[in-house]
């Protein structure tokens, strides 16, 4: 048994955005190490894998959001991957009120409807001396944007904001917060192809995995604040 193995057989680990891409990596890491994962997406018809739980959930809605946290809280949740988002490219003069709300409802709004419904909880498990913890994927644009951006980067900057916020309120309830900023990935974002020719540089879910589980198995006595990983054919960029 590896160390990493040690560290997550027994969690029980809340996934948002687990059906495809980075969140259904995250999910198989987790699970093919002995955590259970509490695994939500709108579109989880026919998902089956061993230790999770496929639930139907839209972080953008709050009854839905209700029934996945106290799913979550049921099965004794330790840690929230908030990682369900969307993107949306185009010039300013192009951004409609209705794609901002679904940005901004989906990347912002469902990491704060998510996480709040597990404070309670995570409040509870200190008060018993247990931690807990939240890893937010954001970007690597979560600090930075370009011509294109304006709508997608706002988004994730707000989501960086949130994750900052939320760190330095947990502290007072056993909290440990990360942020895991990735590059360029290759997954199905915004309508793309997984597994299209011009993407074979990039990230692998997987990698971004490996991040969010570094972070979850962290000693306790450490907090990974942030990781920003890069595919090598992608620019230098802070
Ligand atoms: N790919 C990249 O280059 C890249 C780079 C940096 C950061 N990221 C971030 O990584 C995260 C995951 O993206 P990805 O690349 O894995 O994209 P993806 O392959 O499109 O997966 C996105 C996931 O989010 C879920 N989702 C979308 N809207 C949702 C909603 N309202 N409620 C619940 N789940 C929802 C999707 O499932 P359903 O559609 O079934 O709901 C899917 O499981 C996002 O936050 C994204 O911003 C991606």
């Amino acid at each position: 048994m590896t160390m990493r193995d040690r560290a997550l057989r027994g969690r029980v680990i809340a996934v948002t955005g687990a059906s495809k891409g980075i969140g259904w990596a995250v999910t198989q890491a987790l699970t093919a190490q002995g955590a259970r994962v509490i695994a939500g997406a709108r579109d989880v018809g026919g998902l089956q894998l061993d230790g999770a739980e496929f639930w139907r959930l839209d972080v953008t809605d709050e009854a839905s959001v209700d029934a996945f946290a106290r799913a979550a809280v049921r099965a004794g949740v330790d840690a929230l991957v908030n990682n369900a988002g969307v993107g949306s490219f185009q010039p300013v003069e192009e951004i409609t009120p209705a794609e901002y709300r679904r940005v901004m409802d989906t990347n912002v709004l469902g990491t704060l409807l998510v996480t709040r419904g597990l404070i309670p909880h995570f409040r509870e498990r200190y008060a018993r001396g247990e931690g807990s913890q939240v890893v937010n994927v954001t970007s690597d644009v979560s600090a930075r944007t370009f011509a294109g951006g304006a709508l997608y980067t706002a988004s994730k900057y707000a989501q960086r904001a949130v994750t900052q916020a939320l760190a330095y309120e947990g502290r007072a309830y056993g909290l440990r917060v990360t942020e895991i900023r990735p590059g360029m990935v290759d997954t199905f974002f915004a309508g793309s192809v997984q597994g299209a020719a011009h993407k074979a540089g990039w990230l692998r879910p997987d990698d971004v995995a490996d991040a969010v589980l570094y972070a979850l198995t962290a000693p306790l006595h450490a907090r990974i604040d942030e990781v920003l990983l890069h595919p090598v054919e992608q620019d230098v960029v802070f």
